[in-house]
């Protein structure tokens, strides 16, 4: 029997999924173009705020409907001004009486919560039985939030394994939140892995100022913490004892580049008397902390990107080199994309 192998690095994405294509806050009263493995989709918000997604491609003469402006809740093409609404529809050609073109643009689900704008890139029958990732932090008054994007030249599959392996925390030095994991446990779920670390947190919120530890590395003191890690295709989270979480919501525009948004959570849990404060006061200091740790987020993407775009060029220059891989959640990834692959063949 001959054994065909699977070449992760050219895998394909599970379409049937909701992908995080935006942060909310990044789509105002603009277009924003955005690629989903290949597919060059144009975001826009209509005349009631709802956000809508539809094929980046005028159907008058295939330009980019991104490279135009909103008018009156409609996408309004730079060439010619032809405008079409959330359902894809031609609602105006500003130079013709009468009767409009019939033309369609192709429209994909998309949801918005928990600061992200989710898009379902397959079935669109199938988008109500499949729910996007959550992230009930977002809004919770607990919990400071922090986002950076991440850019890189790369597969998706090598962002993933860096994100499941979890002693990668020498290349960090200063800017990780923890070291001396030891793989505990490992589950394998129908497109889903959980590792259980234990490291040593280098962070403690205790106290209000020790929030400060995000800036000032001479605050923090190492502590036995569980280093919880899961891989909820297609995306990923974390959750360093109580004090911390960690999501990477995954858009990756092709085979060799990958987009997506590393958010991060401190808890303000240990702090009771400040949950006995009003309502609007607790927003104010939510929102005043937003992306307090932008700079340690930074400055980790910096080092991880350079890293897997590293394994990248390595792998396209002699694809047939093996890694000496000994971390088991890495092979248990791999396996969960053989599966999907076989499935999909099958
Ligand atoms: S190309 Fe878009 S309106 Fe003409
Ligand atoms: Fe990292």
């Amino acid at each position: 029997m001959v054994r065909t192998l699977i070449d992760i690095r050219s895998l394909t994405i599970d379409p049937n999924c909701w992908y995080a294509v935006a942060q909310s806050a990044e789509l105002k009263t603009e277009p924003r173009s955005i690629t989903l493995w290949g597919e060059a989709i144009a975001l826009f918000r209509g005349a009631d705020g709802v956000a809508h997604a539809v094929e980046d491609r005028c159907p008058h003469r295939q330009v980019k409907l991104s490279h135009g402006r909103v008018v009156e809740g409609s996408l309004e093409c730079a060439y010619h001004g032809w405008r079409f609404d959330g359902d894809g529809r031609c609602t105006h050609v500003p130079y013709r009486e009468g009767s409009l073109p019939g033309c369609r643009l192709r429209t994909y689900p998309v949801r918005e919560h928990d600061g992200f704008v989710w898009l379902f890139a397959g079935d669109p029958g199938r988008a109500h039985a499949v729910e996007p990732l959550r992230l009930p932090e977002w809004d919770h008054l607990n919990y400071i939030a922090s986002v950076a994007p991440i850019a890189c030249a790369a597969h998706y599959s090598y962002l993933i394994e860096n994100l499941m392996d979890m002693h990668h925390g020498h290349l960090h030095e200063r800017f990780q939140a923890w070291g001396a994991a030891h793989l505990e446990k490992l589950e394998e779920h129908p497109g889903r892995i959980d590792a259980l670390y234990e490291a040593q947190s280098y962070y403690r919120i205790d106290r209000i100022w020790s929030v400060a530890q995000l800036f000032v590395p001479a605050l923090r003191r190492a502590h036995p913490e569980a280093l919880a890690v899961s891989y909820v295709y297609p995306h990923w989270r974390a959750r360093l004892g109580e004090d911390f979480r960690l999501y990477c919501l995954l858009c990756p525009e092709g085979e060799r580049s990958t987009r997506a948004y590393l958010v991060h959570f401190t808890s303000l849990e240990a702090f009771p008397d400040l949950h006995k404060l009003p309502v609007p006061f607790r927003r104010f200091v939510k929102d005043r902390c937003f992306g307090s740790a932008q700079g340690m987020l930074a400055g980790l993407i910096r080092q991880d990107v350079q890293m897997i775009e590293e394994e990248q060029r390595a792998y396209d220059r002699d694809p047939q080199r093996r890694n000496w891989e000994v971390n088991r959640s890495i092979a248990a990834v791999q396996r969960l994309w053989r599966q999907q692959k076989k499935a999909d063949v099958s």
